[in-house]
């Protein structure tokens, strides 16, 4: 016989009779002539309950099967009497699979977010990580699904790059030389050059807009960053679409589609995943993301969020100035008391943006956006590009670029440059916003972060 996944069950009209289930045991409880057993498959958040009586076969073990144990059961599937369950199976036979001792670390019901993290590699056979991972994958899939529906071209981007989008220094080395020999000669190195992962796809999706019109790069992406906080990663993914044709307002229109798109496909297919956060881990999530959902997000220069946070009265640790990079206590101020809703940030002071940013007609600022969220802060950073030769280049040298090295790059200015524009959103922090879980680490399969590269 054929194994049924447990998520077909729930589907069923009626019941095929005889099913046989593979899975893992999450509870356990004896009455004198039965055995009642939750058991698990990881394929949905649901369990589905067998029912061992004496004349089953392998009632006999039944002792040893505690949480965790792998079986398999094969029986009757039967409407079920108890609540919140279609269906349970009056099992005719089951077998351990793999034993699962007592010193197993997942016995208790509930475990904090800090010790899970220690065993990682356990933590997904929890409802709650459970939960989490097979939302993240099924998120994954609707970027793609997104794209597609809107003739966008996805591009494998590199991973190896010797640039450094950002221009922050904040990378990751890629050697092949031993960093133990003492002369470290770079032309002898791989790549004959220094080679870093990358920080960002977007040079190269730049590229491909300027042929294939409208693409999207989605893959890891690696920030050397020094900072502990709850939510950077140094290993993170990053969805970064890049559009020909396309200026600022557009970029917005298309960020708010977005990410408005993935809520409610999040809402429509995985209901009882995402209903698990918004019952045990944040109360506030359903109201927060049905605000989302129906209203546009709000609007703002970065020189009106400047009047609005000096005016608002508060006292923030870091004072407020025009010029100064927002910290996250600012663009937490704005998007969850003044906007109580996401809001696109724009216009930023050029100083504090990378140099690919288009330059405004103030000579101030650049078409930047960051779009920040109620709950997380930036969970997306864009612009148009400077699609102008001339301005492109005396901002690189400004940044002190050396433009030999990003020939290639302004190849595409001299050959048919166009206005065009894209954005990086964070894909974890959209899952942390998704869920109402309020640390990176939990989003990710095995986090790294300063200091911690187990697993
Ligand atoms: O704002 P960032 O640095 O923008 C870029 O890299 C652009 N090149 C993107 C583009 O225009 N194509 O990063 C984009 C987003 C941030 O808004 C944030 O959500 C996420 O990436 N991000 C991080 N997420 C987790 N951990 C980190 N260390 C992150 N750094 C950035
Ligand atoms: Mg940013």
């Amino acid at each position: 016989m054929q194994r049924t996944k447990i998520q077909i069950l729930a589907g069923l009209e009626q019941s095929p009779g005889q099913v046989l289930i593979k899975g893992w045991i999450r509870t356990r409880r004896d009455s004198k002539e039965f055995s009642f057993l939750e058991i698990n498959d990881g394929s949905c958040l649901a369990n589905i309950q067998g029912i061992v009586n004496q004349d089953a076969k392998g009632y006999d073990l039944v002792q040893q099967m505690g949480t965790g144990t792998a079986v398999s059961l094969t029986g009757n599937l039967v409407p079920s009497p108890g609540k919140g369950q279609k269906w349970e199976i009056q099992v005719d036979k089951i077998e351990i699979i793999g034993a699962c001792p007592e010193n197993y670390p997942l016995q208790k019901k509930r475990h904090s977010d800090e010790f899970l993290r220690t065993i990682a590699h356990l933590r997904p056979r929890t409802n709650k990580y459970g939960a989490m991972f097979r939302l993240r994958s099924v998120m994954q899939f609707a970027v793609h699904q997104f794209y597609r529906e809107r003739g966008f071209f996805h591009l494998a981007s590199p991973v190896i790059t010797g640039s450094d989008c950002e221009g922050a220094g904040e990378m990751f080395q890629v050697t092949s030389l031993d960093p133990t020999r003492e002369k470290q000669d770079i032309s002898q190195d791989f790549f004959g050059q220094q080679a870093n992962l990358t920080v960002s796809g977007q040079l190269s999706a730049e590229m491909f807009a300027m042929a294939l019109g409208d693409v999207y790069t989605f893959g890891p992406t690696f920030r050397a960053e020094n900072s502990n906080t709850s939510r950077h990663a140094a290993e993170f993914w990053m969805l970064e679409p890049e559009m020909a044709f396309c200026d600022l307002a557009e970029d917005m229109d298309h960020a708010q589609d977005l990410v408005q798109y993935l809520i409610s496909h999040a809402l429509e297919n995985c209901a009882d995943d995402v209903g698990l956060f918004a019952k045990f881990v944040d109360k506030s999530l359903q109201g927060r993301l049905d605000v989302m959902m129906k209203q546009d997000f709000a609007r703002l220069t970065y020189t009106q969020a400047i009047e609005i946070l000096e005016q608002s009265g508060q006292s923030f640790e870091y004072p407020v100035q025009w010029g100064i990079d927002l910290q996250s206590e600012h663009e937490r101020f704005l998007a969850e008391t003044y906007c109580k809703r996401p809001v696109f940030l724009t216009d930023y002071p050029k100083e504090i943006k990378p140099f690919y940013m288009r330059a405004n007609d103030d000579g101030k600022t650049v078409a930047a956006v960051d779009l920040l969220v109620p709950g997380i802060g930036e969970l997306i950073g864009g612009s148009q590009r400077e699609e102008r030769l001339d301005i492109l280049e005396q901002n690189m040298d400004k940044a002190g670029l050396h433009k030999e090295e990003y020939w290639w790059y302004l190849d595409s200015r001299r050959y048919g440059s166009v206005p065009h524009a894209g954005f990086g959103m964070g894909f974890e922090r959209f899952l942390m916003m998704l869920t109402g879980v309020s640390n990176i680490r939990d989003v990710l399969p095995f986090p790294r972060t300063p200091g911690s590269i187990d697993f």
